[in-house]
């Protein structure tokens, strides 16, 4: 069957119910806009297993999300979704791209998180984007931005503690959002190792895709110790 959509991550197919799509997650890991590339033997399953399981862990804490169950190692079904091409970011600790563009070291607290859009477009390499931009463009109207926003921090509430408690540090993260034909608006795409930034609290080991994108280190090893640390089958 041909894919509906191809990512970089992950195929997606129709299924015989309109309202439902079947992810499959692929091996493959990019970075810097798809410049840098390489496959990795069990990358799939391990993120589409985590990504089920913190879809599982915000569903229980009341928040809307797409996922509906996963079927197999590397598959899911969800609902579908039209995606609002958004990349919505959210940080507790600096890193990546605010360090570099504001000039602040990695790994400076933030007094409360920050949440940043970003346009999803790949030949513009996805900008940063303000809520006039964001208007202009017709994204997104002034209530379902701020709607994004709230449940982007609602997300954050869950998740910091969730990882704090298995000593992680939930650095930063992205995530993206989608409407269903009725005009819900759904927490959508994955959450995984590749879309989070997750440190040790204790020695600040990168348990995430920096150590791909910064080649310290095995990614698949990486992603198995985070998958092991959080209880085996992300439990
Ligand atoms: O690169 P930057 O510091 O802006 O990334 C912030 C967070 O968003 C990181 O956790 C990164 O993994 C995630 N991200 C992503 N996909 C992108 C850009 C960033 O998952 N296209």
């Amino acid at each position: 069957m041909q894919p509906l959509y191809e990512g970089k991550a992950k195929r997606l197919y129709t299924t015989q119910d309109q309202d439902v799509l079947r992810i499959v997650y692929k091996d493959e890991a990019t970075a810097f806009n798809g410049e840098k590339k390489a496959e990795f033997a069990g990358k799939g399953e391990l993120n589409n297993r985590l990504t089920s399981h913190f879809f599982e862990v915000l569903a229980a804490a009341g928040i809307p999300t797409h996922f509906i169950e996963q079927t197999s190692e590397r598959e899911q079904l969800v609902r579908r979704v039209t995606i609002i091409p958004l990349e919505v970011v959210v940080r507790n600790v600096v890193a990546g791209s605010l360090s570099k563009r504001l000039g602040i070291e990695e790994g400076t607290v933030l007094e409360t998180p920050i949440v940043e859009f970003y346009y999803k477009d790949d030949s513009l390499g996805d900008p940063l984007v303000t809520p006039a931009h964001i208007n202009l463009l017709k994204i997104a109207t002034t209530e379902e931005l701020s709607l994004l926003e709230q449940e982007a921090n609602r997300v954050n509430d869950v998740l910091r503690p969730y990882f704090d408690e298995k000593g992680i540090t939930l650095i930063d993260f992205k995530l993206e959002y989608g409407k269903t034909p009725a005009g819900e608006i759904l927490l959508a795409d994955e959450i995984s190792p590749d879309t989070c930034r997750l440190w040790d609290k204790e020695t600040g080991e990168h348990l995430d895709k920096d150590v791909f994108r910064r080649n310290i280190g095995s990614l698949i090893d990486t992603y198995q110790t985070l998958f092991n640390r959080l209880g085996g089958n992300g439990q």
